[in-house]
């Protein structure tokens, strides 16, 4: 009997081992502290680097969070969103929603220089963007989490799937839950990693399409109303004409520098600058994912903790661990 018992607890044990050991918190054998023998700089090289870039170029820290989102919904996190286009394989920086707009891929291959350097082969460039984006969040104000690590890179990248991943600016709420659901991702990981809105900016041509509508956001108070056409107002006339199409509006208007909760505060006041943002609080038929923007706009905490859970979810989409894939010497490039 007490043999059979401590058997069973040994099993218990072991198999907790194993779970937490190869298939980590969400399902992806990924692992916090992955480095830590093989290259113990690797987390302190990657947020100093972050740091230096962010102090020259502060929207740099938003166009770092945006790549992982990026990576991540095509083919998953492996980096295929950092290939240059190379004999017939076309680049993912080609497609629609990356071009002319996707930023950051000079401070990745810098940061992946360094690391070259002091640990040849073996931290992946998908791992370096998880990393980026998570010092990038806190740089801003945002929380700070431990990254699960030891993602593979990819040997290809999908331009195709760049464009149909990748929801658009104009997607309706059903397209994005749709989208996201794609990706193993619910409705409360969309309402929480839209949040990323907090901090960087939009082109006119994401979001002029949104000024243009016709006044059909909930509005509450008669001023309320008032302010929300002088927003659209501004903005319109910021994007007078096609000349303007890469003129850049923060996609938070009142707090564009801070990882704050002011995204969904300026949802409920009809403020959210993309068709996408706006939908969460317009096309919420059960008032569910309105509740959701509501707790989040009056408790920023409650925020934070379910960002860092999207995002951990969000890094684990199809990760290549173990010996799939590779670790890329040059983030642009396939080892040859
Ligand atoms: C829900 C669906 C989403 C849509 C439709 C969407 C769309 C867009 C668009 C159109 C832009 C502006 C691009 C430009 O005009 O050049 C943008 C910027 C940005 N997005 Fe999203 N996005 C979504 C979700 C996310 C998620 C999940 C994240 C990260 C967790 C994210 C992070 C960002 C950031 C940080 C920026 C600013 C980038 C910069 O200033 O360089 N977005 N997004
Ligand atoms: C989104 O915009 C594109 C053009 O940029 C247009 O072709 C498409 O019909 C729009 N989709 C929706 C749902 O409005």
């Amino acid at each position: 009997m007490e043999i059979k018992q401590k058997k069973l607890w040994f099993s218990l044990i072991l198999l907790s081992l194993i779970t937490t050991t190869t298939l980590g918190e969400f399902g992806g054998p990924l692992l916090k502290g992955f480095y830590k023998e093989s290259c113990p700089l690797a987390e302190e090289i990657v947020k100093h680097n972050v740091e230096v870039a962010v102090l020259k170029d502060p929207r740099m820290a938003a166009s770092l969070l945006r790549l992982q989102f990026h990576d991540c919904f095509v083919l998953g996190c492996d980096a295929s969103v950092l290939l240059d286009t190379h004999g017939d394989m076309v680049s993912e920086k080609q497609a629609t929603p990356n071009v002319n707009s996707l930023r950051g891929f000079e401070v990745i291959d810098y940061i992946k220089y360094l690391l070259e350097d002091a640990c040849p082969l073996t931290v992946s460039c998908s791992d370096i963007i998880t990393m980026a984006a998570r010092d990038s969040v806190f740089l801003r104000g945002g929380p700070w989490w431990e990254v699960l690590l030891g993602r593979r890179d990819s040997l290809k990248a999908s331009f195709a799937g760049a464009n149909q991943f990748i929801p658009a600016p104009n997607s309706s709420l059903d397209t994005l839950i749709v989208n996201f659901k794609q990706q193993g991702l619910n409705i409360q990981d969309l309402i929480a990693l839209s949040g990323a809105h907090t901090i960087g900016k939009a082109r006119c041509v994401s979001f002029k399409q949104r000024i243009v509508q016709p006044n059909m956001e909930q509005t509450f108070y008669d001023d309320e109303f008032k302010r929300q056409s002088t927003f659209r107002r501004v903005l319109r006339s910021q994007c007078k004409d096609s000349s303007r199409d890469n003129e850049l509006s923060p996609l938070d208007i009142k707090t564009p520098a801070y990882f704050d909760n002011h995204y969904y505060i300026n949802l409920l006041e009809g403020k959210g600058l993309l068709i996408s943002d706006n939908v969460l609080v317009t096309e919420d038929h059960e008032g569910e994912i309105y509740r959701k923007v509501w707790e989040y706009a009056v408790d920023q905490d409650l925020f934070f903790l379910d960002f860092v859970e999207s995002m951990l979810k969000m890094g684990s989409i199809n990760v290549l661990t173990g010996v799939e894939g590779e670790i890329r010497e040059n983030c642009r490039f396939v080892n040859i």
